[in-house]
Parts: structure tokens; C-alpha cells; sequence
């Protein structure tokens, strides 16, 4: 049995800085390059446990953190009001969410269906409150943990931020959510956590770090449990077609293990696809996906958690969204037999 990284989703409205959210923690693992790379997965971000420690520091410390997941694996989503269904598909997926509001902005459409989608899925989140920069008056101090960077700020400054975290609070009770600050959180269980942060400058993202991995180990080790030799389950994110490679599926695999010539079915608009696997890729270390021309690596085999582009006879009509299976085949089950 092996735990793998908890997958977790950010979530919010178009322009509240998900992506940015992201490149902060990608770049600043990357500029620490003794705390061991991060793997670039199809569609999200994984980054080793080592090297989150590293970047949280003490905080860490006064938190008694276990070392039991490997490490915190991200995924990007759309806020733009067209990609409802992927949202949905990122908040499915999650064990775990971040909902980025932007803190000068407030509540958007997005963010109130964001929050719907976790609340279906049952999906644990936190919030954070990004651009705090912005506020009028702010004095920015880049990679400062929330704490110390709040302390440096005037008064009138510091009681703009909690009025603006104030709303955020009213808003999230009004769709039935207990939160506050996260510093002020009497119990984990009730309350959701309100991080402040400014993807820009890095401000807070010390906390935010600190609290996903606390919570991942708090509360989700079980769900996080893989079978290193089962048959992969996933998840498809979207459907492409790719120069050389004819159409494909860019899949997150969350348990088990997926291999080159695997039988796997997938869900077609009203029926079921069964096909094989021609090739699974992975995306260059360190590079991203969309930017690189030596975008792929092909590899034999993968284990959950992981981000792959699948390539496979009639993938045309695959919907996203659709779940993959492997289908165990008669080999593997009566080789299973003869082992009992
Ligand atoms: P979509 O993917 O289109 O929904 O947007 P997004 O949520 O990924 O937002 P994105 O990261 O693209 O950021 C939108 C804009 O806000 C960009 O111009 C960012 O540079 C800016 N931005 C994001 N975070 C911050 C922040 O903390 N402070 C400031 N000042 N600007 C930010
Ligand atoms: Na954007
Ligand atoms: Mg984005």
C-alpha cells in the first residue's frame, strides 16, 4: 500500500489569479533547487513533500506535520463562465480544493458556483484571499509569510485587510460555511480557513502551503491510499488532437497503475469505448506542457498520482470528464489465481 499526493483543485473566478497562484509555487520550488524538482504532470503540478517543508519553514514546525504523503500534486481549472463542466471536473477530482477570491473584488458568480461544486462533491477547501498587495496602502514584502508582512503594515492598512476578510466571511456563511482567518480558527473540522496571500509577491503563501499539507494529513491520508499493482483508475480532462499523435486524452490517473497496450474502457455520449493504450505521455521535467516543443516523453508504465496524454485507437468521441479504467485481462487474473 502506498499513499499517494492529494489532488488538490484551485478553484475561482476568471482572473483571481489561480494560474499566477501556481507559477508562485512552481518558480519558487524551482528557484530551490536543492529541495528536490517538481514533476510536471498533464494539467497539474506536483511538488515533493521535501520541498513544501522547505518552503514553510517553522511554520511547519510548530504544526507537528507527519511525513506520511509524498507530496501536494495541483491542478489548474478555467474561471471564465464557458468551462463550467471542467470546473466541475477539477472539483470532482479533488480531495482537496483552493478557492482564490481576489480580496478586492469580493464574491463573483464564479466563486458562488466554485463553492457549489465543492459543497456537491463534499470536496474540504480553504480560501485564499489573493492580490492583498493591492490594497491601497499596502507595503509589500515578497515571499513574507502573511504574519510577518501583515505586522509590517499600518493600522489603517490592517484594518482594511480584516474588513475585506470580514465580507469574504459573510459571504461564505451566507451559503452555509463557518470560516475566519486562519490564524484565528478555533476548530479545523467547522471552520473553513481564510489564508490571505498575494500570488505576486508571494505573501502568505508560506500559510497556504502549511494548511493544505495539515489538512491533507489530518484528514485524508485514508482517501489517499493506492494500489501500486491494480488496474488505473482516472479521469479525463479533455480531449485533443496532437500533431504526430492523431487525437488523445489528457488524463489524471488517481489510483493504480496504468501500462502501455492496457485494454481500457472509457465513456463515449451514450456508450462505452473499450480500446488500448498506444502510448501514455509525460510531460518534460520542469517544462510546461503547452510552452515546450519536446513537450512528451513516452513511458512504459505510470502509478498513480499522475498527469498523462494517452494516445489510442478511436478516442474521437470521448467526453470529457469521462472515467478510465483498465480492464484486467485473463493473463493477470489467472496469473492472481495461480499466486493463491
Ligand atoms: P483564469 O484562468 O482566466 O480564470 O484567470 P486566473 O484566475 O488564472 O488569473 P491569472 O493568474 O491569470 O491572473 C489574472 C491577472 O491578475 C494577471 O494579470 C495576474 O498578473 C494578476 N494577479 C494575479 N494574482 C495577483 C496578485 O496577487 N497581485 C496582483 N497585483 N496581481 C495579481
Ligand atoms: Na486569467
Ligand atoms: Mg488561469
Amino acid at each position: 500500500m502506498k499513499i499517494r499526493s492529494p489532488i488538490i483543485s484551485v478553484l475561482g473566478h476568471v482572473d483571481h489569479g489561480k494560474t499566477t497562484l501556481l507559477d508562485y509555487i512552481r518558480g519558487s520550488t524551482v528557484a530551490d533547487r536543492e529541495a528536490g524538482g517538481i514533476t510536471q504532470h498533464i494539467g497539474a503540478t506536483e511538488i515533493p513533500i521535501s520541498t513544501i517543508k522547505d518552503i514553510c519553514g517553522n511554520f511547519i514546525s510548530k504544526l507537528s506535520i507527519k511525513d506520511t504523503i509524498p507530496g501536494l500534486f495541483f491542478i489548474d481549472t478555467p474561471g471564465h463562465a464557458a468551462f463550467t463542466s471542467l470546473r466541475k471536473r477539477g472539483g470532482a477530482l479533488a480531495d482537496l480544493a483552493i478557492l482564490i477570491v481576489d480580496i478586492n473584488e469580493g464574491f463573483k458568480p464564479q466563486t458562488i458556483e466554485a463553492i457549489n461544486i465543492l459543497k456537491m462533491y463534499k470536496t474540504p477547501f480553504v480560501v485564499a484571499a489573493n492580490k492583498i498587495d493591492k490594497i491601497f496602502g499596502w507595503e509589500s514584502h515578497p515571499g513574507n509569510s502573511f504574519t510577518q508582512s501583515f505586522q509590517e503594515q499600518a493600522p489603517s492598512v490592517q484594518q482594511d485587510l480584516n474588513q475585506k476578510l470580514y465580507e469574504l466571511v459573510g459571504e461564505l456563511h451566507k451559503l452555509g460555511f463557518q470560516s475566519e482567518r486562519f490564524d484565528r480558527i478555533s476548530s479545523y473540522a467547522s471552520q473553513i480557513s481564510i489564508i490571505p496571500v498575494s500570488a505576486s509577491t508571494g505573501e502568505g503563501i508560506i500559510e497556504l502551503n502549511a494548511m493544505l499539507l495539515g489538512l491533507a494529513q489530518e484528514y485524508l491520508t485514508q482517501q489517499l491510499e493506492i494500489h501500486e499493482n491494480a488496474p488505473a483508475k482516472g479521469t479525463v480532462l479533455e480531449v485533443k488532437e496532437e500533431t504526430g499523435l492523431g487525437m488523445t486524452i489528457d488524463t489524471i490517473i488517481y489510483d493504480g497503475v496504468l501500462r502501455t497496450n492496457d485494454e481500457i474502457v472509457l465513456m463515449l455520449k451514450n456508450e462505452i469505448l473499450t480500446t488500448n493504450v498506444r502510448s501514455i505521455l509525460k510531460p518534460n521535467p520542469l517544462e510546461e506542457m503547452r510552452d515546450s516543443k519536446k513537450r512528451f516523453q513516452k513511458v512504459d508504465e505510470i502509478v498513480a498520482a499522475a498527469g498523462v496524454k494517452i494516445a489510442a485507437p478511436n478516442l474521437e468521441d470521448v467526453v470529457s470528464g469521462s472515467p478510465l479504467r483498465v480492464i484486467n485481462d485473463e493473463e493477470d487474473v489467472k496469473k492472481e489465481i495461480l499466486k493463491e
